[in-house]
């Protein structure tokens, strides 16, 4: 165990692109403080890491949509002396469906974990690195945030929210040791969708991108100190034919592309008035 190497923080370090990003750091030999909700995979996950290389992993369970849980996050930080060097503030989730029939909890639960979260944690942890001399921070937006996806309003926006923020403080942090960036990944076959409620479509498998091609090029588009990393090809090159597109015709592409077609069940092709009859 050597405690000269940095320490890294990932958020939603259970599954998926978190659990990727949890992977690749320990390959490059960082210290890792590994937090979720569910602490029995993390714990796993920890194992695991420890096993398998040099490095000290701490487990620190949090819900994030709990503003007194991430305070509680950055105390225990404190508490265990631990100095974050490279915060991948990546947990996030979204409720797919119309706007009109999601509920307030459901609403509440995609602002706190996507914004407010990120934003304290991101608050608290650049304070400190810039004190320190040197600090990195990667937020995971989603390429939502740029092409926002009806259906996924309110994750769309929150995700757009990330991407001003980090813009708006590379500007702020100029100046500063402290290094931002902001990775916005398209489509990947993680717990996402189902956490959301929604299929995968032929058309969002088409246009996957695996964890590992994203959080291999997020950290090397961190290190290059680009600010927006937007991995994959079809990613790349859309982002630029779609600032020639009117905004609405993209949201339009991103609405059917989402969109779940189910085969019509008996009774939903009989009209009622058949129905009745029957
Ligand atoms: N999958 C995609 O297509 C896609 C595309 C673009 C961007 N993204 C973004 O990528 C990031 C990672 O998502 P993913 O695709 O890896 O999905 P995922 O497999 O569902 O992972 C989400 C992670 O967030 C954690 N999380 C969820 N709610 C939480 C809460 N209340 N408090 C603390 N942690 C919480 C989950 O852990 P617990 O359940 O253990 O808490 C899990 O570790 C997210 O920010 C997402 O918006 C995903």
């Amino acid at each position: 165990m050597s405690t000269q190497q940095p320490w890294a923080m990932v958020t939603g370090a259970s599954s998926g692109l978190g659990r990727e990003f949890a992977v690749q750091l320990a390959q490059q030999g960082y210290n890792l403080v590994l937090t979720a909700r569910r602490q029995s995979v993390l714990d796993e996950l920890a194992t695991e890491l420890r096993n398998s290389s040099t490095i000290q992993v701490a487990v620190i369970p949090a819900d994030l949509t709990s503003a007194d849980q991430v305070q509680q996050l950055l105390s225990e930080l404190e508490r265990r002396q631990i100095n974050i060097e490279l915060l991948i503030s990546n947990a996030g989730m979204g409720h797919f469906g119309p706007f009109a029939e999601q509920t307030t909890e459901q609403i509440q639960e995609m602002l706190r974990l996507n914004i407010e979260a990120p934003t304290l944690l991101l608050h608290q942890l650049a304070q400190k690195m810039h004190a320190a001399g040197r600090g990195q921070i990667l937020q995971v937006s989603s390429y939502a945030g740029l092409q926002p996806i009806p259906r996924y309003s309110v994750y769309s926006a929150a995700k757009s929210y990330a991407i001003a923020l980090i813009q708006a403080l590379r500007y702020e942090y100029r100046k500063s040791p402290v290094k931002l960036a902001v990775l916005a990944p398209g489509f990947m076959q993680t717990g996402f969708h189902e956490a959301a409620g929604h299929e995968h479509t032929r058309w969002m498998k088409m246009l996957s991108l695996t964890p590992a091609s994203v959080v291999t090029a997020g950290l090397a588009g961190l290190k290059k100190g680009q600010w927006l990393i937007t991995p994959g090809w079809w990613y790349k090159i859309n982002n630029v034919v779609a600032r020639f597109l009117p905004r609405s015709l993209g949201s339009a592409i991103s609405a059917a592309v989402v969109k779940v077609k189910h085969k019509r069940n008996t009774t939903e092709q009989t009209n009622p008035s058949q129905r009745q009859a029957a």
